[in-house]
């Protein structure tokens, strides 16, 4: 070995012991114990870290080149330090192989009633990770009012190729709904073993081949559904939507009452609508009441209706708004929170 190799395979054992000590924002860990440093280079006294995250669209990667430069200052021998970046959305062990489906995380979005934006979130949740460059599937399980068509522009029945539905496509997600298997006026016979084997098929007999993400749209509350996905599809985790206004006890743990009949970890709580007519705080109050993570707020504002009606999700049709902003950063803090698995754990509420 040359007198060179020697020194830089001393010099790279010397950066990764200072990598040690580089906390990677909203990660629980170090770049290190985090498996993220994929290789370390070293070229005319520059560092090249490549190093891997845990989701396309990690938002901190220029807080991370400042702790990286930071790190490496005592280091000898290293002049500056160029970051690489490259990810990878991790396969959820809980998630696991049970359906035959090759799904990397499968999450929920439930609320306590209708009309809080549970689907408009869900959809632009999906539409924000997509954009980021994610796998993203959305199945709209809402039997009572499946309007994820509506909200995705394409409301034609998927075709069937090999007795399989292939997906629904539209703004890079893939999506199914049970407003495809039912006629729209029959939502009271969707009962049971019918509604059962329904829940099945959505996973089952549907082409969704790989996914990064798996987004699920609830029905409000809890119920049949939430009992056949319990018994279906092994989940990563939820979230709850509320509206700002008199978030009540009672409301929060109608919102987090299907997560524990579903038996999957709350990642937190949003509130949506927020601003001057509805105020804003019931989300906090709701996540502390279940004690767990309050994720942050959607802003009020026309276009998002305007966008979900005319199957535009307001990501896309107004990406600088505000409620756009703060979608899309929840999308990330979700998929964040999904990867490091540092979901709140699970309060135990009796079902009200
Ligand atoms: N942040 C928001 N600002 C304005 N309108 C919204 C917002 N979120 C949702 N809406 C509108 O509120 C209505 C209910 O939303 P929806 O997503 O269908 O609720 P849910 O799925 O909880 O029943 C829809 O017309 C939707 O466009
Ligand atoms: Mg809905």
């Amino acid at each position: 070995m040359s007198g060179k190799q020697e020194t830089n395979n001393s010099l790279v054992a010397a950066i990764r012991e200072a990598l040690r000590k580089v906390e990677a924002p909203e990660l629980r860990g170090n770049l290190v114990s985090l498996k993220m440093v994929q290789a370390i280079e070293i070229e005319n006294e520059i560092a090249h870290l490549h190093l891997l995250l845990p989701t396309p669209g990690y938002p901190y990667q220029e807080e991370l080149t400042e702790r990286c430069t930071r790190a490496l200052q005592g280091v000898d021998g290293i002049q500056r330090v160029d970051l690489h970046f490259d990810d990878e959305v991790r396969r959820d062990p809980r998630v696991g192989d049970k359906l035959g489906l090759s799904v990397k995380h499968i999450f929920a979005v439930a609320s306590g009633k209708g009309g809080v934006g549970k689907s408009t979130v869900a959809v632009n949740l999906a539409a924000s990770l997509a954009e980021d460059g994610a796998t993203v599937g959305l199945l709209d399980a809402d039997i009572y009012g499946p309007n994820i068509p509506m909200m995705m522009g394409v409301e034609e029945m998927p075709p069937v190729e090999g007795g399989k539905l292939v997906p629904a496509q539209a703004h890079g997600v893939r999506f199914m709904s049970m407003g495809f298997l039912m006629p729209s006026d029959r939502a009271l016979i969707w009962r049971g073993p019918m509604l059962h084997k329904a829940i099945q098929q959505l996973f089952t007999d549907v082409r969704w081949g790989d996914l990064d993400y798996l987004i699920i749209d609830l029905p409000p509350g809890t119920g049949d559904v939430q009992l056949s996905l319990a018994q279906t599809a092994p989940l990563s985790g939820g979230v709850i939507v509320t509206m700002p206004q008199n978030v009540s006890l009672a409301d929060a743990r109608r919102g987090g009452a299907a997560f524990i009949q579903l038996e999957v970890p709350i990642i937190g709580v949003i509130e949506n609508m927020s601003g001057e007519i509805f105020g804003s705080g019931g989300g906090e109050r709701a996540a502390q009441e279940l004690d767990v993570a309050f994720l942050g707020r959607v802003e009020l504002d026309s276009n998002v209706r305007v966008g979900g009606d005319a199957g535009r999700p307001i990501v896309l049709s107004h990406p600088t708004s505000a409620a756009a902003r703060s979608l899309r950063q929840l999308a990330r803090l979700i998929a964040l929170r999904l990867n490091t698995h540092v979901a709140d754990p699970r309060p135990q509420l009796k079902i009200v």
